[in-house]
């Protein structure tokens, strides 16, 4: 069907009304009894970038908060978004396993159609590239170790 069909309602729905658009602060930090963290991720070929920001706990490694600053197109609001909602109270190992798959998947209407037309999937690699950068800045690691080869677009 037209460019249009090719998107789901969730994808639609999240890019008009993003969850965890805004910004974490280190006041955010402390009262959730936690570490700020902040990365940032963009893609060369589109100019478009994101960046995230958590609230790690101090005791387990929690993530309690999540949010997303975006110069983005409306599939990277609406995956990074949902990225952003996916890594609320997974530990910074879990969270790092979560995959730009995982997170069209999420934004799916139903299960056998794709979220979004294909030429968008590597918006969705911008959400997954960016748990990396905050996970190899939480971790103090260079990202490429973090990195792995289970990006589908
Ligand atoms: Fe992302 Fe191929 S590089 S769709
Ligand atoms: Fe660049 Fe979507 S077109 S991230």
């Amino acid at each position: 069907g037209s460019l249009w069909e090719q998107y789901s309602q969730k994808v639609s729905d999240r890019m008009n009304n993003p969850r965890y658009f805004g910004e974490l602060t280190e006041e955010d930090a402390k009262r959730l009894g936690g570490r700020l963290v902040i990365a940032n991720e963009g893609a060369e070929s589109c100019g478009d970038t994101v960046r995230l920001f958590w609230v790690v706990g101090d005791e387990d490694e929690v993530i309690k908060a999540a949010t997303f600053k975006s110069f983005g197109c409306g599939t990277a609001i609406a995956s990074t978004d949902m990225m952003a909602e996916m890594c609320i109270g997974k530990t910074v190992d879990e969270a790092t396993k979560i995959t730009n798959l995982d997170v069209e998947m999420a934004l799916r209407d139903t299960e056998d159609q794709a979220a979004v037309p294909p030429q968008k999937m590597h918006c969705s690699v911008m959400a997954y590239e960016v748990i990396k950068q905050a996970a190899a800045i939480y971790r103090n690691v260079d990202v490429e170790t973090l990195k792995d080869k289970d990006i589908v677009c």
